[in-house]
Order: C-alpha cells, then sequence, then structure tokens
C-alpha cells in the first residue's frame, strides 16, 4: 500500500488538468485496506476512488482522500462448455482484458475494445460502445463497503444496470471501492455487427471474427475519437439524453434528420453529438477548451485548459443545447 500527500493528479487524468490532492491512497491488497478502513484515519474527509483517470475532471485540488485500486491479477475464476468466468483485478486496464479474451477465442466483449479506464469503473459507468454495454457480461463485482468496513460480493443483477448507470453511482456513491470484477464469456460467440457503421468496416477486410471485429472497432474509434495522449479528453462529455417519446416526435418533426433510437418504456435517446453539432458547437473553443471537430460529444484540452474552464464550457453547450431543443444533456464525465 501506498500513502501518500499532496499528488500532483496531472499524469492520474485524462484530461491533463492541473490538481493536487490531499491524500492519496494506492493498494493491492484487500485486507491491509480493511484494516485501513478499520482505523479511518480519514474521519469527515470526502473520498473518491480515482481508476484510469478517463472519465472525471478537476476543477479544483481535491481536499480529501483518493483511493486507487491497484489489484492487477487476472484468472479464470471457473467456466462450463459454453462460457468462461474471467476474473480480474480493479487496477487492471480495461482494454487488457479486451485484448487478452479476443486472442483466446472468447466473445462478448470485443465491440467494447479500446474503450479508456480500469476495470474498477466497468460496472460503475456501464461503459458501452457499438451496440454492447458491460452490464451484460458481469457476473458479480467484489467491492468493499467503505461504511462496514467489510468486504461484499454484489452479482450483476444487483448492480441495476441501465445507459451510463448502475447504484454504484446512484444510491452507493461513495460507498463502495471495487476491488475485482468476474465477466462472463462466452466459448461460442455471436457477433454483434449492428451498430451503425460496424458491419461495413468489418467486412472491409474479409469475414467477421474476434479479431477483425476488434479491429474494426479500433478503426472507427480512431477515426472520430481524439488521442488522448495528443488531446486529452474524457471520451463522450455527455450522455445522450433519454425523452419520453411524445418530445421525441416533437423534436423528429421540426428536425427529421435527428437521430433517435427506442429506450425501452416510450421512452427514445436522442444523439448529444448531434444536438451539440446542430446547435453550432462542433470545432468550437472558449481558450484553451474546445469541442472535437469530428465528435462533437467530445470536449478536449487544447493545451494549459483549467478544469473550470472547460466545465464552464460545457455549461454554455448544455444551456445552448436547451434553447434551441429544450432538451438538457447532462454530463456522464464526473465533475469534482
Ligand atoms: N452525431 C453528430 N455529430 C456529432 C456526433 C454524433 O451528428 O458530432 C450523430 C451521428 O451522426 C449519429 C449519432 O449522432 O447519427 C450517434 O453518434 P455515434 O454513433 O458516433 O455515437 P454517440 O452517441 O455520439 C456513443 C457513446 C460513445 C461510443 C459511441 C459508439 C455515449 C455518451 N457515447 O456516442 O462512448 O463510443 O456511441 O458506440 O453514449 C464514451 O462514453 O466516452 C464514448 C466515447
Amino acid at each position: 500500500m501506498i500513502i501518500k500527500e499532496h499528488v500532483n493528479l496531472k499524469p492520474r487524468n485524462t484530461f491533463g488538468i492541473e490538481a493536487r490532492c490531499r491524500y492519496w491512497i494506492e493498494c493491492d491488497d484487500e485486507g491491509q485496506l480493511l484494516d485501513l478502513l478499520a482505523s479511518r484515519p480519514w474521519r469527515g474527509q470526502e473520498t473518491f476512488v480515482l481508476g484510469g483517470g478517463s472519465n472525471v475532471l478537476f476543477t479544483a485540488d481535491f481536499p480529501g482522500v483518493i483511493f486507487h485500486p491497484a489489484m492487477k491479477e487476472r484468472e479464470i475464476a471457473s467456466e462450463t462448455a459454453t462460457e468462461v468466468f474471467l476474473r480480474v483485478g480493479a487496477g487492471v486496464p480495461w482494454d487488457d482484458v479486451v485484448r487478452w479474451a479476443v486472442e483466446r477465442g472468447y466473445g462478448g466483449i470485443e465491440n467494447l475494445s479500446m474503450v479508456p479506464g480500469s476495470v474498477g469503473a466497468t460496472p460503475v459507468q456501464n461503459i458501452g460502445a457499438y451496440g454492447a454495454e458491460i452490464g451484460e457480461r458481469i457476473a458479480r463485482v467484489e467491492a468493499i463497503d467503505v461504511e462496514r468496513g467489510v468486504k461484499r460480493v454484489i452479482s450483476g443483477e444487483e448492480c441495476r444496470f441501465g445507459y451510463r448507470d448502475s447504484l454504484f453511482k446512484g444510491e452507493w456513491k461513495d460507498r463502495f471501492i471495487i476491488t475485482r470484477v468476474t465477466y462472463r464469456l462466452s466459448k461460442t460467440p455471436r457477433f454483434h455487427l449492428d451498430y451503425r457503421g460496424v458491419r461495413e468496416e468489418v467486412e472491409r477486410t474479409g469475414e467477421p471474427s474476434l479479431a477483425s471485429i476488434r479491429q474494426a472497432i479500433i478503426r472507427l474509434r480512431e477515426a472520430r475519437l481524439p488521442d488522448v495522449k495528443a488531446l486529452p479528453n474524457a471520451g463522450s462529455f455527455f450522455k445522450n439524453p433519454v425523452v419520453e417519446r411524445s418530445i421525441a416526435e416533437r423534436l423528429s418533426a421540426l428536425f427529421p434528420a435527428m437521430p433517435s433510437y427506442p429506450a425501452g418504456e416510450g421512452n427514445v435517446k436522442l444523439a448529444a453529438g448531434w444536438l451539440i453539432e446542430q446547435a453550432g458547437w462542433k470545432g468550437r473553443a472558449i481558450g484553451e477548451a474546445a469541442v472535437h471537430d469530428k465528435q462533437a460529444l467530445v470536449l478536449v484540452n487544447k493545451g494549459g485548459a483549467t478544469g473550470s474552464e472547460i466545465a464552464r464550457l460545457a455549461n454554455e453547450i448544455k444551456k445552448s443545447v436547451f434553447m434551441n431543443f429544450g432538451v438538457w444533456i447532462e454530463p456522464e464525465v464526473n465533475i469534482l
């Protein structure tokens, strides 16, 4: 376990924002973490769990304690004739898991290739891309209950996964430190090619396979999403808004080209990227904070932007989308 004070978080957030935290606790051992929790040296302080830092915006120094789970093991916990249950430490980069599975012919997560971040964040966010969501593949989550100081094993169903959502973001916010996640992978994969553009990209290089799908997804992502090394960012800054069908129908009548997708129970999901682009924001900047010129859902740091500058840009966009379409969009990124 590593405990440090006044840690510089710039290399630990993909927005590349200058910020420091009061305490940094990095731990790869559940037992040690439980011991530390029992003495609660940080009583009364704010806490936050930071994984890969790819979905967070620091608008100021963090005055409390940041936990960084660093469990790195990977093991096949069990298997059946058709499935493999892969148990992975929270600190493993997510794409290492995808690459490992694809190389061994285990399917179910290939469409989630190259999603940034670490394993521990996958259930919190219910990461999703190209027609797949990780919630469909999470068998269980192991976590430490910070309030009670005990270990819990939580089933996938208990997490109540929704679009970019789970109980870890709602009722359980700040309550658990996720230490391991077990994914259910298929030995007889079914390919998911129906998301816009995926089939065409896969077929450019031949027959669909786990490997060709992974390569196609990587190419699609590289074409539209900025590389954090060149242009620091946190992926989609906003969630796609889910609205009542009547509202979507009214907007579709006014804007026939507007993309929309059924979202269950009389709801419709709209494309925030489209709304932002139509409101005139694609490629625009306020100081060093900018809207990416290939994907308007992504905000980028062009250089020395501060967290508050990016938050200010986000707020302007949010108001402008509301003025144009009467729809509020909400950040997907954690703003601290
Ligand atoms: N669109 C625009 N202009 C834009 C962006 C999008 O008109 O600037 C339109 C597209 O033409 C399309 C629709 O909006 O008709 C949807 O766009 P796209 O398929 O690119 O996906 P998205 O809804 O913008 C979501 C995820 C991404 C994920 C992609 C691909 C969210 C918040 N974002 O974006 O996830 O990679 O689908 O599956 O759900 C992330 O979460 O960080 C992320 C990058």
